[in-house]
């Protein structure tokens, strides 16, 4: 008898941009997709009480068109709930629906979602059959690589071969445990240490589960090292610091999918103005719309005064000091390649 995990869904998709709350909104990945046509995109957590009884229109809206492909995250342990909300986000066009088991925030110390789940891999089974069964596109999931003292190798193993049982479509693993009391979500982003090692492990045990490594990984030079060992790799606070690695990405890893070639940071960042004049419009502010590219000049001459611009020039003048940051960034560009 074959079981859901036989048959896979979804395109391959060698990198992604890790769902962060307060970040990866559809401002950030609009911002992105500048960058990258192909890189798999996330929106943050969304938990599904939010969906169910909240703003869902606030929650979901985005310019789908633009940024697919974009995998909606869900917050969540109840198999009705996010089945239903699994097919609220497919009625909102998103690409992949991913279940949260790694978040080690306060509400997770209740039971109700993220990290905790780590320990209850029946309940996440039975989620992601009940997801698989109220939608077409894949489902998945991103966790740890333990909790507290559930965090030896053969845990996480036990927790993927429930969960791969039910369906899920990939597993996004975030290379080091969470300890669900005594350190903060940013400690237990930082603290535990990485053991890429166990990542790599599971794909050669499992070699027909899709498996993505996830965890203080930066840069082409380390997604390619990555990809050696597990199918795809998932950037976080990378892509805050330096969202500029992505420009080169398509070509890189999606040979396959030809895509356009990457804009210069200045013409992704003139390609954004209309974006910001729209949404200004709507009334969002401007700390929210320009997280994205307040560090596209990460590392090069300018990035300092660019950032200078973003974060304080612009409360003052508007689009007006973006227009006279890009234009300054023009120059400088254009004195180095001409
Ligand atoms: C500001 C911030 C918010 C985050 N929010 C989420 C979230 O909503 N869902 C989630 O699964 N992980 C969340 N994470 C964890 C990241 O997805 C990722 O697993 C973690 O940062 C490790 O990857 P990195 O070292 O590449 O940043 C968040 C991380 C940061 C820094």
């Amino acid at each position: 008898m074959s079981s859901p995990a036989d048959v896979r869904r979804g395109a391959d998709y060698p990198v992604s941009v890790a769902p962060m709350m307060d970040t990866t909104d559809r401002f950030f990945r609009v911002f992105l997709r500048l960058l990258s046509k192909r890189t798999l995109l996330y929106t943050e957590m969304i938990p599904v009480t939010t969906l169910i009884h909240g703003d869902r229109a606030r929650a979901l809206g985005w310019d789908r068109e633009f940024e697919q492909p974009c995998a909606l995250q869900l917050g969540g342990d109840d198999p009705a709930q996010v089945a239903e909300c699994a097919r609220i986000g497919v009625d909102y066009g998103y690409d992949e629906i991913n279940l949260n088991v790694g978040c080690p925030s306060s509400r997770v110390k209740e039971g109700s979602f993220g990290a905790s789940l780590m320990a209850r891999p029946e309940v996440v089974a039975r989620c992601v059959e009940a997801m698989r069964a109220a939608v077409e596109v894949p489902v998945t999931v991103k966790h740890r690589i333990g909790i507290d003292d559930i965090d030896s190798y053969e845990d996480m193993e036990r927790f993927v071969r429930i969960v791969a049982e039910a369906g899920a479509d990939r597993f996004t693993v975030h290379a080091r445990k969470a300890w669900l009391s005594g350190l903060s979500p940013k400690e237990n982003r930082t603290i535990p240490p990485l053991r890429y090692e166990d990542v790599y492990r599971l794909k050669r045990e499992h070699p027909q589960l899709y498996v993505e490594i996830n965890g203080g990984i930066s840069g082409a030079e380390a997604v390619a090292s990555h990809l050696e060992h597990v199918d795809a790799v998932m950037i976080g606070r990378g892509v805050i610091n330096d969202p500029y690695q992505l420009a080169g990405f398509d070509q890189r890893f999606y040979p396959g999918r030809p895509a356009p070639p990457p804009p210069s940071r200045s013409e992704a960042a003139r390609a954004l103005l209309p974006w910001l004049a729209r949404w200004r419009e709507l009334g969002a502010g401007w700390q929210v719309l320009l997280r994205g590219p307040l560090n596209l000049f990460a590392g090069v001459p300018g990035a300092r005064r660019w950032r200078q611009a973003l974060s304080v020039d612009v409360r003052q003048d508007g689009v007006a000091a973006v227009e006279r940051a890009i234009a300054a960034m023009e120059e400088r560009e254009s004195r180095l390649t001409g």
